[in-house]
């Protein structure tokens, strides 16, 4: 397993997954054999970021396939039926996991089955070819990026995008990290990204083995290199965008939106389209997920806040389509009006 592919098929029937929330200081793979523990991991984080959810939850449904004791293809179908209502709650924001299930869906509801040992082949290369396609997809994004970004420029980043998002290579930190090779002077600055730190953890920890510059800077900072003038742009992921373009994404991505906007820098959302959801109109349908208190009073095991303090944690935000100056894709870059062109996109 390279080392930041976040989850591979082993070919006795296990899920691999690098476990994000020990990194960068340990090294640590889980296997699971079940989908209840896949979903248990996605709620977790021990796998997280859009895509990699997704596919997670494609092999989840792979791996019932494989140790079914069900005595035909009706047996196994209400087996994975099951299946898929435990991966549906395992998170609720990013759309893959919705996307990739659905697509799932689609082959194991098909009423001419003959076998089991077909249907586990079918959903098995099915699961497959959501990991490859995503891959591809990631470059596909990387390459059409690189006409936006100077030949010397520093580049705003918020949360983890990279590798351990996706499946491999990464979405926006794929960005950053082809316009890298491809020549260009970059330098990245991380945002931290409180509560869990997905960028001082896992996005420094994928940039520094590639040899990318970069700073880590907490997320406040980001609003006093932009009045600086330091930045040329900024780029982030998605968790879901829907219709009209409005975009969830990791907490703070809207104040760095918005503070880009002020200061006149590009604010670029990168996202695979299996991250845009054409039935939701705007971002106020989107549901967003809200996590535990202790991310918030806790930094690893250490309490920073008093006893039994409120908390509210929610873990994502959405950004204002008017915030965005265009969204990259591997169909092609997406700019306003984003309701014409993301159906236009979407329909091709
Ligand atoms: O809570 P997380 O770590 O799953 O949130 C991840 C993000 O917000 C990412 O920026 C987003 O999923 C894009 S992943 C390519």
């Amino acid at each position: 397993m390279s080392a930041f592919r976040s989850i591979e098929w082993l070919e006795e029937g296990v899920v691999r997954m690098i476990d994000q929330r020990r990194l960068p200081h340990e090294t640590v793979y889980n296997d699971y054999t079940n989908y209840q523990t896949v979903a248990q991991a996605i709620t977790d984080m021990v796998i997280r970021g859009a895509p990699a959810i997704g596919a997670a939850a494609a092999y989840g449904l792979a791996l019932t396939t494989h140790h079914t004791a069900a005595d035909g293809p009706y047996a196994l179908q209400a087996e994975l039926a099951q299946a898929d209502a435990v991966l549906r709650k395992s998170r609720p924001t990013a759309v893959n996991l919705f996307w990739a299930l659905d697509r799932m869906a689609s082959l194991i509801n098909r009423p001419d089955w003959v076998s089991i040992g077909d249907m586990q082949t079918a959903i098995l290369a099915e699961a497959h070819a959501i990991a490859q396609e995503d891959v591809e997809i990631n470059k596909a994004i990387g390459r059409n990026a690189l006409q936006l970004i100077p030949d010397e420029a520093t580049i705003i980043h918020h949360c983890n995008t990279g590798s351990l998002a996706t499946v491999d290579y990464g979405t926006a930190l794929g960005i950053i990290r082809m316009a890298h090779e491809s020549g260009k002077q970059i330098m990245a600055l991380l945002d931290e990204t409180r509560p869990r730190l997905q960028g001082g953890r896992l996005s420094a920890y994928e940039l520094k083995a590639q040899g990318v510059p970069f700073k880590v800077i907490v997320d406040s900072a980001s609003g006093y290199y932009l009045r600086k003038g330091e930045v040329d742009l900024c780029v982030v992921g998605a968790d879901r965008v829907v219709a009209n373009g409005d975009t969830a994404n990791k907490i703070g991505t809207y104040n760095l939106a918005v503070v880009a906007q002020a200061n006149g820098v590009p604010f670029y959302v990168a996202a695979p389209t299996t991250t845009i959801d054409m039935a939701l109109e705007n971002g106020d349908e989107i549901d967003i997920e809200e996590r535990s208190a202790q991310e918030v009073t806790h930094v690893g095991n250490w309490q920073i806040t008093p006893d039994e303090v409120e908390v509210a944690n929610p873990a994502f935000d959405v950004t204002p389509a008017e915030y965005i100056t265009a969204i990259i894709t591997e169909k092609g870059i997406v700019y306003p009006p984003f309701k014409e062109n993301l159906a236009k996109i979407m329909s091709d």
